[in-house]
């Protein structure tokens, strides 16, 4: 199982941080599985009330290892690794909140969808970068990030692709704290002991209830949209563009404005 991700319970708390510092905390099939089942047994487990998922080396994560796009077997399904991790986390029926410092790119910034609390630092900086990788956004983001901050904002963010401010994304709606970077660790584990302070039972009836009926919704966009990228990911467009990433030529387009 991957060491570079690492989980330690601290009270009722389960902290599961990404420790994969020299690659930016990019996503590997095996980071992927490790997190999967360390969420489910956060949700076994029943001196577990709430889980905090943040990154090592200040930064949060730069996404998928766009190394697996291209290794990826073309006839294999659009990242199963990925798919059981965000399928782990929006099964939770326990708070989940996330500390972003640096970069959350890609995944990392789909998984702050499905997130309750998200503290940020202030240098924190998000972004949607799947156009200009040659695919689409995932795991229903099209859909949760058009609910939270409204369709200008989502279409801004997931056709440009710029990076996001920390700042900017709390004035939208989709951080909910910014805090100077030194102090984000401490109020997201702050966050998420409260939380785990709670009554269990009317917390996740009510966390229950916050997300009545979007369930389905989300399952099925999130088929549509696998579908879509699956088809994306094989195109020669991002084939190249992926190669191009891992082989840093200089007019890479995943330049971060
Ligand atoms: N996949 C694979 N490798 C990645 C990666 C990713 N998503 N993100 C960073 N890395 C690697 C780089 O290739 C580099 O490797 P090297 O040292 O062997 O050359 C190392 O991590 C450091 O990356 P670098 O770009 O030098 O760091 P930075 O601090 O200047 O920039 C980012 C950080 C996150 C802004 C930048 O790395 C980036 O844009 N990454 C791609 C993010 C992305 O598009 N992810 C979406 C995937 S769906």
């Amino acid at each position: 199982m991957s060491e570079d991700v690492t989980v330690r319970q601290d009270g009722n708390v389960l902290v599961i941080a990404l420790s994969r510092t020299e690659k930016r905390n990019a996503l590997t099939a095996s980071m992927y599985a490790k997190l999967a089942e360390s969420f489910q047994d956060a949700e076994a487990c029943n001196s577990v009330h709430s889980i905090l998922l943040r990154g090592n080396g200040g930064v949060f994560t730069s996404g998928n290892d766009i190394g697996l796009f291209l290794d990826q077997d073309a006839e294999e399904p659009h990242e199963p690794a990925a798919a059981s991790f965000i399928r782990a986390v929006i099964s939770l029926s326990k708070p989940l909140v996330a500390c972003v410092r640096g970069h959350a790119v890609g995944i990392g910034a789909t998984v702050l969808l499905h997130c309750d609390y998200v503290v940020a630092s202030d240098d924190a900086r998000l972004r949607f970068p799947f156009v200009d990788l040659g695919l689409c956004p995932e795991f229903a983001s099209t859909l949760v990030l058009e609910r939270i901050v409204g369709r200008n904002k989502a279409t801004e963010w997931m056709l440009l692709g710029a990076s996001i401010p920390a700042g900017e994304a709390r004035f939208a709606g989709l951080v909910n704290q910014v805090m100077p970077a030194e102090l984000a660790e401490e109020e997201a584990l702050s966050v998420a002991q409260r939380l785990a302070s709670k009554p269990q039972m009317a917390l996740r009836a009510t966390r229950a209830l916050l997300r009545q009926g979007w369930n389905d919704s989300l399952a099925a966009r999130i088929d549509r949209e696998s579908a879509v990228f699956d088809a994306l990911r094989r195109t020669p467009e991002a084939q190249q563009i992926f190669r191009r990433f891992l082989d840093r030529t200089p007019q890479a387009i995943l330049t971060h404005v």
